[in-house]
């Protein structure tokens, strides 16, 4: 009875989706679909009451998109006084369902399309759901310039829906910066920070420090393996690299704004500073005189700590904070904290004997020493810190904001302490990771699949869910060295986490996503955006069984395809074996195993071909 009953529930989801055409993403909060189209055509309008220059700015831009995907530009008129076929925008201070600044009612009938929201921010939202509604009928009903008849209402489970794009290790230009704003913004993301410095590269100007960017902006240009490159070599010029000037970043920041994305700039000290210390070499207590790193081993070789016991030091970060706290709008500033080795400290007399003086005990207490110093130079300037997890080291500064990267138990720890916090931790959330075979994905560390990033909820049991200002993806370059393929690592990770980061914890559902991946990939070609389709790919892993018997088990993130594989170093098609649910023992001798996933006789994903010898790295 209860599987009578459970067939009948999916077989009523999947009816239910069918009519549901809409493959929003993220998931909105309530949506019910009626019988009908609204036809954009050349009677309809797009009615934007005045009185709010950013609404109308709003109005025009939809305008825009909407030319784009019809053709059609609309007339606007600021009133209407007899009923007609018009698309509305409307503030609405008083709607109070969502009773939510961020939130928006989305009605569409086929005579109407009303767009309403009690803050211009919730209208950009909703604006976005319209552009994807209108992309994606355009994909799914063959019925170009025409949205379903739906009623919506939406608002986001999380104030802070942030990615993190490293612009040191590899450097990107303003105008891609302005294009992965763009696109984040289609998907209700609301925070950009932005990693301005680190060992290979300080990106923003700071005009009271011009050697920052003169030299801290440049290293030797290197391809190949990142942390094997050859370290520079003497005379040789640093040509690769640079920087944001302040009227850039002002640019970039206006962009933003009117994309409702908040930027958090992030200085990175004391550690990951050798770009700095190049610049100034008397930041570091070792006082060497270094070049900016180009992606070559110096961990614990290289002095990249600035020197907590100097004075100097603190006065540098006056003026660095002054000009970043006059440029960002914003409340935070990200000072990163991450990863201060110790060493150099331990290391040097005038650190050691400072910290005796201070009666500082460790070099952790010395780290949060120095956090809240860098805090207190902040809260002059009307900011908050936020730091990555270690900042917890030694004793978190008074305001601070944790930002938990290494798991959950960081932040887990700082919201016991009273302290705001947002998870991003690394097994969920960082991009530069796999996602899918190493064998078919470009070099890095480590796994992240759609799955895993799907299926994470940032809101742990047991702390006090109001001091979780949310979540975010992270976008580290050092594997990255064009803004294609920073999408390509963005996406379609990012959909899943715009999912988990806005919709309703009911509202999320594996199955729903991946219906939906297929037709949100049409909606990023058009808007020109690179996304990896490992998801579709055959993964293997192996280990040896309890016989001592090495065996291969393979999947893939999307369900309902069948893998087929080849242990004879041919093309697996359908008429191969098909891979059920038990590891295949892998015979001795072999020279590969490959392997295809296929939706009837159409290959999903790409071939995949693992190398004997990988295969028995893969059982260690
Ligand atoms: C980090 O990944 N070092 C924050």
């Amino acid at each position: 009875m209860k599987h009578i009953l459970s067939l009948i529930a999916i077989g009523f989801c999947s009816v239910a989706y069918a009519q549901n055409n809409t493959a929003i993403i993220p998931e909105p909060v309530s949506l019910v679909q009626g019988k009908g189209r609204f036809v954009i055509d050349n009677h309809t309008t797009l009615i934007i009451p005045s009185g709010s220059p950013e609404l109308t700015a709003l109005g025009n831009r939809t305008n825009e998109w909407i030319n784009t995907v019809t053709g059609i530009t609309l007339p606007v008129k600021n009133k209407t006084t007899a009923p007609e076929h018009s698309i509305r925008l409307l503030l609405n201070p008083t709607l109070n369902n969502p009773g939510n600044d961020e939130g928006y009612e989305l009605s569409i009938t086929e005579s109407e399309v009303k767009l309403q929201a009690r803050k211009t921010a919730g209208i950009f939202y909703g604006l976005q759901t319209l552009r994807q509604l209108l992309s994606l009928s355009d994909e799914a009903n063959k019925q170009p310039r025409s949205l379903p008849v739906v009623e919506i209402v939406d608002y986001p489970r999380l104030k802070w829906r942030g990615l993190m794009l490293d612009v040191s290790r590899h450097f990107f230009s303003k105008d891609f910066v302005k294009k992965y704003i763009d696109d984040m913004a289609r998907y209700k993301f609301n925070v950009f920070h932005w990693h301005l410095t680190d060992d290979q590269g300080w990106r923003i100007e700071i005009k009271s420090l011009p050697r920052l960017t003169e030299v801290g902006a440049w290293r030797v240009p290197r391809t190949g393996g990142w942390w094997s490159y050859d370290p520079p070599q003497r005379n040789e010029k640093a040509t690769y690299g640079g920087y944001y000037t302040q009227q850039d970043i002002k640019e970039v920041i206006a962009y933003a704004t009117e994309r409702h994305i908040t930027i958090v700039p992030e200085i990175d000290v004391p550690g990951h500073s050798l770009a700095a210390i190049a610049a100034y070499p008397y930041l570091s207590a070792t006082g060497y005189i270094y070049s900016v790193n180009p992606g070559s081993k110096f961990y614990n070789i290289d002095d990249n700590t600035l020197n907590p016991a100097d004075e100097r030091v603190y006065t540098f970060l006056d003026k660095v904070f002054t000009e970043v706290a006059a440029l960002f709008p914003g409340e935070y500033i990200h000072i990163g904290g991450d990863e201060a080795t110790k060493y150099f400290w331990q290391q040097s007399a005038v650190v050691q004997d400072f910290m005796k003086k201070q009666g500082i005990k460790t070099e952790h207490e010395l780290q949060s020493y120095f956090i809240k110093r860098v805090e207190k130079i902040l809260k002059k300037k009307k900011k908050k810190i936020i730091g990555w997890n270690e900042i917890l080291e030694g004793g978190l500064a008074p305001e601070a904001t944790v930002m938990s990267w290494q798991g959950m138990q960081g932040g887990i720890e700082a919201a016991k302490q009273g302290h705001q916090v947002i998870f991003t931790p690394s097994s969920n959330t960082y991009l530069d990771l796999y996602q899918g075979d190493p064998q078919l994905e470009p070099s890095t560390y480590d796994m992240l699949r759609l799955k895993t990033a799907y299926q994470w909820n940032p809101i742990p049991a047991g702390i006090d869910s109001t001091l979780v200002l949310g979540g975010q993806g992270n976008l580290w370059s050092e594997a990255v060295p064009t803004g294609r393929h920073a999408e390509y690592m963005t996406w379609p990770r990012s959909l899943a986490l715009s999912e988990v980061f806005w919709s309703p914890r009911a509202k999320q559902n594996w199955a729903n996503f991946q219906k939906k991946l297929e037709p949100q990939f049409k909606v990023l070609d058009a808007a020109h955006i690179n996304y990896a389709t490992a998801a579709f790919d055959v993964l293997a892993t192996s280990k040896l069984d309890e016989q001592k018997q090495l065996v291969a088990s393979l999947s893939t993130d999307i369900d309902g395809l069948e893998i087929y594989y080849t242990l004879d170093n041919t093309n697996p098609d359908t008429s191969s074996a098909r891979y059920g649910s038990t590891p295949i023992v892998i015979p001795k001798g072999i020279y590969q195993l490959r392997a295809q996933s296929f939706r009837g006789n159409a290959p999903a994903g790409k071939l995949l071909i693992v190398p004997l010898e990988e295969l028995e790295k893969r059982a260690r």
